[in-house]
């Protein structure tokens, strides 16, 4: 493959915070190598460009679906007095007015983590807090569809000469995704590294601001990115999402694990027990526990924590998620379900 054939490739990588231009237009290619396999160097002006992360898997995955077979991509830091240093550093300032940090994980995915982030998250809001979101599943971000914000662009803002991305504002909640950046429907291909260095950036190089509680939708599982994170950012504690029946226990009990690490030792707020009963819509008032009941209170009981709260199955809740309209900004029981959820964390720390 020919430098300009692989240049055709890159022209259709877009910075997104820069009015959509490509990285071949914006002068960010620094140099090409095709001795031995595809070699990619981009330049960053800044140290700090907030996509930097998402900019190399973008030019990956570019070339990839090009027909380059393991292309590799480096940075080089142009113009810049401090020490160049390549890779990219981290500091946690944009936190330093964020009174609560906390997680939400599970040891298991699907468990319906996101759907209690986004809605605790609009449920603090509704409480008067102020509070933020980072969704922190780089692999498959959920938080623009849960929260109708799909295709928004957020755009970067410069300040004390670090370039932060400005959240997204909606229901009262700053909104932060890696899906922002992604073009619809294309699978984010990421490096262990790379992953974790993309995920650090959406939550430590965002305008976040004044906040009450900013709130992490931790991916799922329990690997490496997880303690990664869980090292960098200063996440206070967890709360830990299950579903009621006996085998998610163990589970449970991985996330549970995570968070009490030797090296990680951060406290578990507590236990939301999620599913914990159906009620149909058409009997509102009804309660069918098809996962067993108060699998929830054993649990936490067995782990030596606090059962936080407990959202029922309903179908508005699903449908809610989809249509971006998160439920606890309704009206129905659902929605106190999780204004219950949103006051006992807020009691809890105080
Ligand atoms: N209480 C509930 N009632 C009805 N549907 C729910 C409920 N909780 C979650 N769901 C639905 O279950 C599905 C999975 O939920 P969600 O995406 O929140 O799980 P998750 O744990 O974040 O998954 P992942 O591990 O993939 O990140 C979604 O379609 C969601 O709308
Ligand atoms: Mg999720």
């Amino acid at each position: 493959m020919t430098g300009n054939e692989i240049l055709k490739l890159l022209s259709e990588v877009r910075h997104p915070a820069r009015g959509d231009r490509d990285i071949v237009e914006l002068g960010m290619v620094n140099s090409i190598d095709t001795d031995g396999g595809v070699r990619v160097v981009l330049g960053f002006p800044k140290r700090r460009d907030p996509l930097a992360e998402y900019l190399i898997g973008a030019t990956r995955a570019a070339l990839i679906r090009g027909g380059v077979k393991d292309p590799k991509v480096d940075t080089v830091v142009l113009e810049d007095a401090a020490p160049k240093k390549k890779g990219l550093e981290f500091d946690t300032e944009c936190l330093r007015n964020v009174r609560h940090i906390v997680g939400v994980a599970s040891g298991k995915g699907g468990v319906g983590k996101s759907t209690v982030a986004v809605n605790l998250a609009c449920a603090l809001a509704r409480l008067g807090y102020k509070v933020g979101l980072a969704d922190a599943d780089v692999y498959g971000p959920s938080v623009p569809l849960m929260t109708g914000t799909e295709g928004a662009s957020p755009m970067a803002e410069e300040q004390d000469g670090k370039e932060l991305i400005i959240p997204l504002e909606k229901y009262g909640v700053k909104w932060m995704s890696i899906g922002y950046f992604a073009e619809r429907g294309q699978a984010l291909i990421w490096r262990g590294p790379m992953a974790c260095n993309a995920l650090k950036q959406m939550i430590l190089q965002v305008k976040w601001g004044v906040l009450d509680f900013l709130l992490i939708d931790m991916p799922p599982g329990t690997g490496d990115i997880h303690i990664s994170l869980l090292q960098d950012i200063p996440v206070e504690g967890a709360i830990l999402v299950t579903t009621p029946q006996e085998v998610a226990l163990a589970d449970v009990e991985k996330g549970a694990n995570m968070f009490r690490n030797k090296g990680i030792e951060r406290p578990i707020f507590g236990l939301v027990e999620n599913m914990a009963w159906f009620t149909p819509a058409e009997h509102p008032d009804e309660k069918y526990y098809i996962f067993g009941k108060d699998g929830g209170a054993h649990m936490a009981e067995d782990l030596g924590i606090e059962l936080l709260g407990r959202i029922p199955l309903v179908q508005s809740i699903r449908e809610s998620g989809d249509s971006g309209e998160p439920a606890a900004l309704g009206t129905r029981p659902d929605a106190q379900a999780f204004l219950d959820l949103a006051a006992r964390l807020a009691s809890k720390l105080g």
